[in-house]
């Protein structure tokens, strides 16, 4: 018996594109998104993504995967995509993240995050789909007063970034305001770590990652010897930063709800995805520890500039709005970080993954794309 009710005629589930559905968020999404009937399409140019997690995705869904290569400022091409899909919704991740790096390089980070999203409203706007779940950041509030943080904190971007992320989110207001048949679900995440409890999918920084789970997670791994603790004397239990980390199975779950809510007709809302807790830097790496088995070895260094000592959401508007909270620990996250890192060494360039749960992922046979789709099945970098 399949799985989903409609497996078997796969142009009878709801489409959804997913653009950079190749990344880290994007592939979690993509399973949570097959698990609810939906059928994902992924939009991708693999500038930050490696081809080999469609593979992995077939494997973990024993679907094909609809994947269309190309890059969302190819506006014409990206309304064609929307059109010949028939896609009833868009999750938007394409997109740059790193806060150091847009500060070199800022007209690549308007680039590709602004124009990107701008490319993509002009392309939706030739077809009839208007509903756009947006992937934005926590980043947007900047400095924020107190936490927890709500929705309705001011805004102060303080990189180029986060204002580009900002910037995204005035666009969207901007056009549900000369058209109300928009339905936009602008989502700010907090500090989204873990992996997929296969070890199949997870982060894969391509470069030096600049954030603290995939750092602490090479360090047990042994690509690096130590880890930096940025600050010890923040006014904050133990000294060290407070972050609000978050599954990046729940924030998936939570595209899911969001996209549900625009098609049951739930006007535009803007909401902070997290889990309403605080966890510091050196919890972190002793909840790390107990997953592993691991010593994490790290030294203090100086404060890093830009970084504040807390830092969580308040996610009630999420509960209230989606009916969508967080229901995975900072334990789980590690443990699945760890199965994802231990099973991929080099994450997606480590070749056959060598997770030990792959056995309970039976491999299922891929079914050919329905005529005139492109799928790209099974491509290893
Ligand atoms: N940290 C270290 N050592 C490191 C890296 C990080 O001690 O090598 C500390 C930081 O000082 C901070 C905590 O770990 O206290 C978390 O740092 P991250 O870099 O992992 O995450 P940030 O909270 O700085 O930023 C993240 C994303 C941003 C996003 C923001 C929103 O990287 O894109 O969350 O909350 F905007």
């Amino acid at each position: 018996m399949p799985a989903h009710p409609a497996a078997n005629s796969e142009t009878s589930l709801p489409r959804v594109l997913l653009t950079g559905g190749a990344g880290y968020l994007g592939s979690h999404t993509y399973v949570a998104l097959r698990e609810a009937g939906f059928e994902p399409v992924i939009v991708d140019n693999f500038s930050n993504s490696d081809p080999a997690v469609l593979q992995r995705l077939e494997q973990l869904t024993g679907q094909p995967v609809l994947c269309e290569p190309g890059d969302v400022g190819q506006t014409a091409w990206l309304s064609g995509v929307l059109q010949r899909h028939r896609v009833r919704a868009v999750i938007h991740f394409a997109g740059l993240k790193a806060v150091g790096e847009s500060v070199q390089q800022p007209l690549r980070y308007y680039r590709t995050n602004v124009a990107g999203l701008l490319s993509l409203l002009e392309a939706m706007q030739g077809t009839t789909c208007r509903q756009l779940v947006f992937s934005s950041s926590a980043t947007v509030y900047g400095e924020p007063a107190s936490a927890p943080v709500n929705e309705d904190a001011p805004c102060a971007p303080q990189s180029p970034y986060a204002h580009s992320k900002w910037v995204g989110e005035q666009m969207l207001n901007a056009l549900g305001v000369s058209e109300p048949s928009w339905q936009m679900g602008v989502l700010r995440y907090f500090n989204p770590v873990g992996a997929h409890p296969s070890g199949l999918i997870g982060e894969d920084p391509c470069d030096l990652p600049n954030n603290l789970m995939p750092l602490v997670s090479q360090v047990a791994v042994g690509r690096r010897s130590r880890l930096q603790v940025f600050g010890k004397d923040y006014a904050t239990p133990d000294g060290t930063g407070v972050r609000d980390y978050v599954h990046v199975c729940d924030l998936a779950q939570g595209h899911v709800a969001a996209v549900q809510a625009l098609l049951a007709g739930t006007p535009s809302f803007t909401l902070n995805l997290g889990t309403g807790r605080g966890s510091s830097v050196l919890e972190l790496i002793r909840a790390f520890e107990r997953a592993s088995g691991r010593r994490i070895e790290f030294s203090f260094a100086a404060r890093r500039p830009g970084d504040v000592a807390t830092y969580f959401a308040d996610v009630s508007r999420a509960r209230e709005v989606l009916g969508w909270q967080a229901t995975r620990g900072l334990d789980q996250m590690c443990r699945d970080a760890w199965h994802w890192q231990a099973g991929n060494p080099l994450g997606y360039r480590s070749g056959a993954p060598a997770s030990a749960e792959l056995g309970t992922h039976a491999r299922q046979p891929v079914h050919r794309p329905p005529a005139g789709l492109q799928a790209l099945p099974a491509m290893r970098a």
